[in-house]
């Protein structure tokens, strides 16, 4: 689909692709519909003040599915523009499979283990008893996996190390750096139930991290990774990876212990 060369909307379409996706879409609510059926979940995003070119920019859409849904975000703005019609309805989006470099990759493999905890949240939060030692450690010892594993070792990669290459108050990378200050919120909470013994306290801050993960990770693993990915040079791909493998020796058998961590919590739980 391609707007018309000649256009007259060909204007105000450039003065929307300059606003802030969250306002395009409290102007035209539609169109988060739209996003999503490209896989591009702006509407629940936390920060949403990307601008509408951005974030055709950053989720790398192939030429032809990104005309599409420009030719259908003009549509709702423009119900009169005269747009030809396409077969690409964005469904293949969210089919896509990614290819990493290797540091990049690493991180992605990271993102399993951490899936795998955190798909462990119900669980420990449905048998929690915060009355005895015992069950208290559980969520300590969770707590020990997300702060250790998934902050210190994981996310301090990101945050120290891959993120740098890029402008730290862009909106993109401004809107993961935020997520990782809200899952530190969390579990700030979760020691703090823990020590008060508030059940409900300690529930609610797992939850929220559970689902905060789970979409930030989603995120990482199919836009920011694969748009960073796209703007890093060969250079700065071997400098990345030579700073994981130091980290990598400063955390020693990081990642064996936490695996085995986890392989114990699944044993207990899901057999
Ligand atoms: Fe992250
Ligand atoms: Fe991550």
């Amino acid at each position: 689909m391609a707007i018309n060369e000649s256009s007259p909307y060909e204007e105000g379409m450039e003065e929307y692709m300059n606003r802030g996706i969250k306002d395009v879409i409290t102007e035209h609510p539609e169109l988060e519909a739209i996003l999503d059926d490209y896989d591009i979940g702006c509407g629940a995003c936390m920060v949403g003040t990307c601008l509408l070119k951005d974030i055709v920019d950053v989720h790398g859409l192939p030429s032809e599915t990104e005309r599409a849904l420009m030719g259908r975000i003009t549509k709702v703005i423009y119900p009169n523009a005269e747009i030809e019609t396409s077969e690409d309805d964005g469904k293949a989006q969210a089919e896509r499979t990614f290819a990493y470099s290797p540091p990049v990759q690493i991180l992605v493999d990271e993102h399993k283990l951490i899936k795998r905890l955190i798909a462990l949240i119900p669980c420990i939060t449905e048998s929690m008893d915060l009355t005895t030692e015992d069950g208290r450690q559980l969520v300590l010892d969770g707590v020990d996996f997300i702060k250790t594993y998934a902050d210190s070792f994981h996310h301090a990669k990101e945050e120290d190390l891959l993120f740098k290459y890029f402008d730290a108050d862009s909106e993109i990378v401004s809107a993961f750096h935020e997520d990782h200050r809200v899952a530190r919120n969390h579990v700030k909470n979760i020691l703090e139930g823990v020590s008060e013994k508030n059940r409900a306290k300690v529930a609610e801050h797992l939850g929220a991290y559970n689902e905060l993960l789970q979409v930030h990770i989603k995120r990482e693993d199919e836009i920011l990774y694969p748009w960073m990915d796209r703007n890093i040079s060969s250079e700065q791909e071997t400098e990345l990876a030579a700073s994981f493998d130091e980290v990598a020796d400063r955390f020693g058998d990081v990642n064996e212990r936490y695996e085995v961590f986890v392989q114990r919590l699944e044993k207990s739980f899901l057999n």
